[in-house]
C-alpha cells in the first residue's frame, strides 16, 4: 500500500487476459492486492507463479510480486470481495447467438459483490460492458445487499491488447474513467498517479460507451483499408502504400490500416455486435457499422478464393497454414480468422500442415490431430514440407526472417498466399517463390 492512501487493498476479480495483467500491474506499482477467480485451477497455477495463458513479460513480475507479498490470489471470490476496498470487475463478457452481450458473469459476480459487503466499496466496471451497465450494477447490489449498502460504481474500460498487456498496462495512451462521486474519482485518480498518464474523467455512461465506440472504430479502419484493398486489386495498385500515404496523415493515422484477412479475437468482433446491438436498442440506426462486419465476414472467402486463384483445384492438395493465434504473441484464438480458414479448406478436401509458435494446443481443442488430413507441425519449416502452398494466416515476427531457400527444399510448389501482408514480396520472389498478398501486386 502506497503511504497516506485512502483506500487499503484493491480486489481484482476474474483473472484472464485482462485481470491477471491489471492485477501484477497494480501490486508492482506499490499497491496491495488480491486476485480472485471462480476457476479455481486457475487460481492453483497463477498462485505457483504461472500464467494460464501466453502474455510475453507477464509470468516474472507475476512471480515477483507474488515473493514480495504485493499479490495475493484466493480462489474465494468472496474472501478477496471482503479484503478489498476497491473491485475491479474484470470477467468475461461474451456474446448471446443475437450478438448482444451475454452479461451473467458481471451479474454473478455482482451477487458475491452484494452477498459479502462489509463496508464501503468502490466497484469498478472493467469489463467491456453496454452503457447503462452500471444502473443495473447499482440495481442489483440494493437487491441484494440492501438499502443500506454502503458503495458507489465506476467505469474503467480497458483498452491493453493481447501480447503487449503488461507494456501496455505500464504505458496507456489513455486511462478513461467514469464516476458518480467526488470519492470515487478521488481514489481512481490516486490509484492511477504513479502511471502519470493522462486521463480523461466523465460520466459512467459516457465512460461505458467510450470503450465499444473505440474498438467500433478500430474494426471500421480495418474492414475500410480491406475494401481498398481489393479496389487495389482490381486497379493494380499497392494498398500497403496507399496504408503508407494516408496514414502519415495525423487525422487518420498509420494503425489498424493493414490490409488482410480481417479482425478477429475477443474484443473487436463481439463489441462490435453488442455497439449494433445498443444501437438498435436504443432505436439509432448504425447501419454503417453492419457493414464493417459484412466486410469482414466476407474476407475469409476472398482469402480461400485467392487459394484457389493460386492452386486451381485444392481437393488434396495439401496446404502449410501458418499461424493459428488471432494475432501474434498470444495464444488467444476466440473469433481467430484461422478457424473459419480451417473449416473452409478441410471442406475443400485439402491436407492440412499446421504450426503456430503458441496456438496449437488451443486449436486441437477444436480440431484434433487427424493425419494425414490435419497435422500439427513443431516448426513453420516443418509444416512446408512437401506442402503445395504456404499460407500466412498469422504475422508471427518469426516468418519474416526464414532462411526461404531452406523453405524452398522441403516445400512441394514454391507458393506462399500471405494473408497478412507480412512478408516483403521482392525477396520471397527472388527466391523464387510465387507470392500472392493481398491488395498488391
Ligand atoms: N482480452 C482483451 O484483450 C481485452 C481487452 C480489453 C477489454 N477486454 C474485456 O475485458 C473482459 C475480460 O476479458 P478477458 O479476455 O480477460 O476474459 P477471460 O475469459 O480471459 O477472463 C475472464 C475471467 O473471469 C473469470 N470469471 C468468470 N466469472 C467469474 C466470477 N463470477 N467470479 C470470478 N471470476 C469469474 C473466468 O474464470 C476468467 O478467468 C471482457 O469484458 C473483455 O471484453 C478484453
Amino acid at each position: 500500500m502506497a503511504k497516506g492512501s485512502s483506500f487499503k487493498t484493491v480486489g481484482i476479480l476474474g483473472l484472464g487476459h485482462v485481470g491477471l495483467p491489471t492485477a501484477v500491474g497494480f501490486a508492482e506499482l506499490g499497491w496491495q492486492v488480491i486476485g480472485t477467480d471462480s476457476d479455481s485451477a486457475k487460481v492453483s497455477l497463477i498462485a505457483v507463479g504461472r500464467c494460464p495463458f501466453y502474455e510475453p513479460d507477464l509470468e516474472p513480475l507475476l512471480r515477483k510480486n507474488l515473493a514480495e507479498g504485493s499479490l495475493e490470489v484466493t480462489a474465494d471470490v468472496g474472501e478477496a470481495v471482503r479484503k478489498s476496498d476497491i473491485l475491479f470487475v474484470c470477467v468475461g463478457t461474451p456474446q448471446k447467438p443475437d450478438g448482444s452481450p451475454d452479461l451473467s458473469q458481471v451479474e454473478s459476480v455482482i451477487r458475491t459483490i452484494a452477498e459479502n459487503l462489509n463496508g464501503y466499496k468502490l466497484i469498478v466496471e472493467k469489463s467491456t460492458v453496454p452503457v447503462q451497465t452500471a444502473q443495473w450494477i447499482k440495481r442489483t447490489i440494493l437487491r441484494y445487499a440492501g438499502n443500506d449498502a454502503k458503495f458507489d460504481v465506476a467505469s474503467n474500460p480497458e483498452f491493453l491488447r493481447e501480447g503487449t498487456a503488461v507494456h501496455d498496462f505500464f504505458h496507456p495512451d489513455r486511462i478513461v474513467i467514469g464516476v458518480e462521486s467526488e470519492r470515487a474519482k478521488k481514489w481512481l485518480l490516486e490509484l492511477y498517479k504513479p502511471l502519470n498518464a493522462p486521463i480523461v474523467v466523465t460520466d459512467v455512461n459516457t465512460s461505458e460507451l467510450i470503450k465499444h465506440a473505440a474498438n467500433s472504430f478500430l474494426a471500421l479502419k480495418i474492414s475500410f483499408i480491406n475494401m481498398i484493398s481489393d479496389l487495389c486489386e482490381a486497379v493494380g495498385a499497392d494498398v500497403t502504400e496507399v496504408a503508407k500515404g494516408i496514414g502519415l496523415d495525423p487525422r487518420i493515422g498509420p494503425q489498424f490500416l493493414q490490409a488482410g484477412i480481417g479482425y478477429g479475437g475477443y474484443c473487436l468482433p463481439k463489441d462490435l455486435r453488442a455497439f449494433i446491438h445498443i444501437a438498435e436498442e436504443h432505436r439509432v440506426d448504425f447501419s454503417l457499422l453492419k457493414e464493417v462486419e459484412r466486410i469482414n465476414d466476407a474476407r475469409i472467402d476472398k482469402f480461400v478464393r485467392k487459394v484457389k486463384q493460386a492452386l486451381w483445384v485444392l481437393k488434396d492438395k495439401t496446404l502449410a497454414i501458418w499461424g493459428l493465434s488471432f494475432k501474434p504473441n498470444t495464444d488467444d484464438i476466440r473469433e481467430a480468422p484461422s478457424l473459419k480458414v480451417i473449416s473452409r479448406l478441410l471442406e475443400e478436401g485439402t491436407n492440412l500442415r499446421l504450426y503456430d509458435p503458441a496456438a496449437m494446443e488451443n486449436v486441437k481443442q477444436i480440431f484434433p490431430e487427424k493425419p494425414p488430413k490435419l497435422l500439427y507441425c513443431k516448426s513453420a519449416l516443418e509444416a512446408a514440407k512437401n506442402a503445395h502452398a504456404i499460407l500466412i494466416v498469422t504475422d508471427w515476427e518469426e516468418f519474416k526472417n526464414l532462411d526461404w531457400n531452406k523453405v524452398k527444399e522441403v516445400i512441394a510448389l514454391p507458393i506462399i498466399v500471405d494473408g497478412r501482408n507480412c512478408l516483403d514480396p521482392k525477396t520471397v520472389r527472388e527466391a523464387g517463390f510465387e507470392y500472392y498478398g493481398i491488395g498488391r501486386v
